[in-house]
């Protein structure tokens, strides 16, 4: 059997380790071919592949990014013809012509709703779900999550020197235009005194108030993480509209920091190293089993598969009534 892997979608810590889990596992376990291929969906259209065999896939369980490339191609835009190309169908024939008897589909959201499309034209395909904003539907986690969290707390901790030393409030802006989940963990894990997540409606004015009760009652300084997709004034970016309407509101001096793609680089870290290769496992488990057409998900400590055409166009969010925010907001947390 021959698989054919890639990765579409945004990078992120964990993606390599998967491509190993994956390759190891056909080629040791099940005698399988790996055939990697370039730059996500755009490398099924351009034929761009490469075989993978045990020395190229030493060294990548610690590799940030992803070794095969990636792209935000997607074939099914604008009904998927682009200059006179049907992308769909092209694809669908380029799969046969190299060979691939199914094909293993690393991603988030975007990715998941192009992997359903084709596996309802009748494309063997698995879907192995990654992304730092923890936003896929049907899994409890994705790798990437938990690196970008302790990269984002990591920033937190070191913003509270300044905060304190120079009596400001900082801002730290953090990803999530959908899912506030990092700027919820880190925001709890570093401490923060404000979280606002998209999820969760929030007044301006009421964060200026809570900072100048702090004020009154001796702290004088402030950390405010906020994801990126909380509404604004459609003009400036998250951070640093919050930081300028905070200072307006209190008068302290604010300051914003935008974690942005620091957040998903450098290597995973070692639960995400392990979720990914148990993923990875898994996965090719499906394929050897012919129970194609699924995504491998995390449930409580077990990695199970669910149908992509249940989850593909879903989100994970944040609601009011997960444990950390109803925990934060007991001791003193404002969340908007
Ligand atoms: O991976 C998801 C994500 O990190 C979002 O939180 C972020 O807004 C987006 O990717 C940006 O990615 P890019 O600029 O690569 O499209």
């Amino acid at each position: 059997m021959r698989i054919g892997i890639l990765t579409s979608g945004g990078d992120c810590p964990g993606i390599n380790a998967t491509i190993r889990g994956v390759c190891k596992t056909a080629i040791h376990h099940y005698g399988m071919e790996v055939t990697g291929i370039r730059n996500g969906f755009q490398g099924l259209l351009t034929k761009e592949v490469e075989q993978f065999d045990e020395k190229s896939i030493s060294g990548l369980l610690t590799l940030g990014g992803t070794v095969l490339g990636t792209s935000r191609e997607k074939p099914f835009r604008r009904g998927g013809l682009m200059d006179g190309v049907d992308k769909p169908s092209l694809i669908m024939q380029n799969v046969k012509e190299l060979g691939l008897d199914c094909v293993v589909c690393i991603g988030g959201n975007g990715t998941l709703q192009t992997a359903a499309r084709f596996a309802e034209m009748g494309m063997n395909i698995v879907f192995v779900p990654k992304t730092i904003d923890n936003d896929v539907y049907g899994t409890d986690k994705s790798f990437g999550f938990d690196t970008a969290v302790s990269i984002a707390t990591d920033a937190i901790d070191r913003l509270h020197c300044t905060a304190s030393s120079h009596r400001r409030v900082m801002v730290i802006e953090v990803m999530g235009h959908k899912a506030g989940w990092i700027a919820l963990y880190a925001g709890m894990a570093g401490g923060s005194d404000i979280i606002l997540l998209p999820e969760i409606p929030y007044s301006i004015h009421n964060v200026g108030d809570v900072i100048i009760e702090r004020l009154k009652h001796g702290k004088p300084y402030a950390i405010v993480v906020v994801a990126e997709g909380i509404p604004t004034d459609g003009r400036k970016r998250a951070g640093e509209y919050v930081a300028q309407e905070i200072e307006y509101e209190t008068g302290i001096e604010t300051r914003e920091t935008v974690l942005g793609y620091i957040q998903r680089g450098g290597s995973p870290t070692p639960s995400d190293r392990n979720l990914a290769t148990r993923m990875g496992g898994h996965v090719t488990e499906l394929i050897a089993n012919g129970q194609f057409g699924r995504m491998v998900a995390l449930r409580g400590d077990d990695i199970v598969s669910v149908p992509v055409a249940e989850v593909a166009g879903k989100l994970r969010l944040v609601t009011p009534q997960h444990d950390l925010v109803v925990q934060g907001k007991r001791m003193g947390v404002c969340f908007g």
